[in-house]
């Protein structure tokens, strides 16, 4: 089908390699060089007029060089996938493009095959990101077009979505989850908690409120929900003012959510709530994976343990294939202890990604919280662990103000 034809563009400030490469690629049946560029810069904006599937992109070039290109063109349309093209064939080069967002890495001169099934690959995950998209945008103007109208919550704004995610079970992210959205919550920020680790939630038990099964009635009815009657729905916290959607209370009934209704649930509290906190199970179910697409931050929680370090680095990877911007995860160490030799720069060196919160090891204080059901930013908020959670607020809030003055240069540009 010739709409499923992969559409390249190609950068690079040699004439004769542009040439090389669309000769190389001229008898492919499934390829369609739609244009070249001779600059970084002009690579970036044909990128954004043509929408290619897939960018080859060289390293030197005068003005723009190929991975700050990288960057830019991925900021613009994460769908479009770079492969790049360099005679450096050094490995902090292909370090650095990979972490621009670059799908592939080359060496000059390409050899055919290879150059073909790269851009086969690049090619693919292009089109299966695009179809993604397109079912995002359908299931978000749902979304938009169910309730709203006479409702007293501010209709416009957006709110911000925080995941909390561990690859490694029993790290803390329950705990993490209820005492942020404690923390978040006030009269200007009204915050939600939401437990999508469906089969097996616990934010019910660290809240003490059980008994509800919220989700399961609003997951079927995702596409004609009313603001007043979801915000009457959720569990009302009343010591915190929080709003809770509960994980259903026995597991089987997990599989009568789908991911796509419980995505048009979070992001429909988006539209209610300043914050939306997501809680998750380390296992990556299609609700968790779901979740990460749709979070503005995701905090990722670590240890001091070697499994859960070694975990971390896979997620971070993982979070790279799916072309999720690095800069979204706030990386964080919870049950900080400092006799402990494996400290936050050591982590932080040996993944390349700041541990930017630690959280200190208080179990008498966290497990009393969760056995009483009382989340301790109730009640020992000055304790070093309650100064942690503060902080990873603060940390949520500035991330969030530097993402969206990041988006805002790149779109001004
Ligand atoms: N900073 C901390 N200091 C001491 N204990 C902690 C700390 N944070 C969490 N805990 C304790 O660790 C245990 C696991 O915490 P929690 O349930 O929040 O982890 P989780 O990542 O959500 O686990 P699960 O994988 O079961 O969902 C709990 O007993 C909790 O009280
Ligand atoms: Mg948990």
């Amino acid at each position: 089908m010739a709409a499923d034809k992969i559409r390249i563009l190609i950068v690079d400030d040699i004439a004769e390699t542009r040439e090389n490469i669309r000769k190389l690629l001229q008898f492919e049946s499934d390829v369609d060089v739609v244009g070249a560029a001779r600059s970084g810069k002009e690579g970036i904006q044909l990128a954004q007029e043509l929408d290619p599937d897939v960018v080859l992109m060289d390293i030197n070039m005068p003005d723009i060089d190929g991975i700050t290109a990288t960057e830019q063109v991925r900021k613009r349309s994460p769908h479009v996938q770079v492969v790049i093209l360099s005679v450096q064939s050094d490995q902090s080069y292909m370090r650095r493009a990979m972490l621009a967002g670059a799908r592939d890495f080359l060496n000059k001169p390409p050899l055919g095959d290879e150059l073909i099934s790269a851009i086969r690959r690049a090619g693919e995950m292009a089109h299966a990101e695009r179809a993604k998209n397109a079912q995002q945008n359908f299931a978000a103007s749902v979304v938009a077009g169910a309730g709203g109208g006479s409702s007293g919550f501010a209709p416009a704004h957006k709110g911000k979505i925080i995941t909390i995610y561990s690859p490694k079970g029993g790290t803390g992210c329950t705990t993490l989850a209820v005492n942020l959205a404690i923390t978040l919550n006030n009269e200007d920020t009204r915050t939600a908690l939401v437990d999508a680790n469906l089969q097996f939630g616990d934010v019910a038990i660290f809240v003490n409120e059980q008994g509800k099964n919220a989700i399961i009635e609003l997951a079927p009815r995702v596409d004609e929900l009313e603001q007043e009657v979801v915000d009457e729905i959720l569990i009302n916290h009343s010591a915190s003012g929080v709003r809770i959607l509960t994980a259903p209370q026995r597991p089987e009934y997990a599989e009568k959510i789908s991911a796509e209704q419980f995505t048009k649930v979070v992001q429909y509290l988006q539209r209610m709530y300043a914050y939306v906190v997501v809680d998750t199970s380390h296992i990556l179910s299609d609700v968790v994976l779901s979740m990460f697409d749709v979070s503005d931050v995701i905090v990722l929680v670590t240890t001091q343990e070697i499994p859960a370090i070694k975990n971390a680095r896979l997620f971070l990877d993982l979070l790279q294939t799916m072309g999720i911007n690095k800069n979204r995860v706030i990386f964080t160490m919870n049950r900080y202890d400092k006799r402990i030799s494996i400290t936050p720069e050591r982590v932080s060196e040996n993944l390349k990604h700041e541990v930017s919160v630690t959280i200190p090891l208080d179990e008498k204080i966290a497990i009393t919280a969760v056995n009483r059901g009382v989340p301790f930013m109730l009640d020992n908020k000055s304790q070093p662990i309650g100064r942690g959670i503060f902080s990873l607020a603060e940390a949520v809030r500035g991330r969030l103000i530097t993402l969206e003055s990041e988006t805002e240069v790149s779109e001004r540009r």
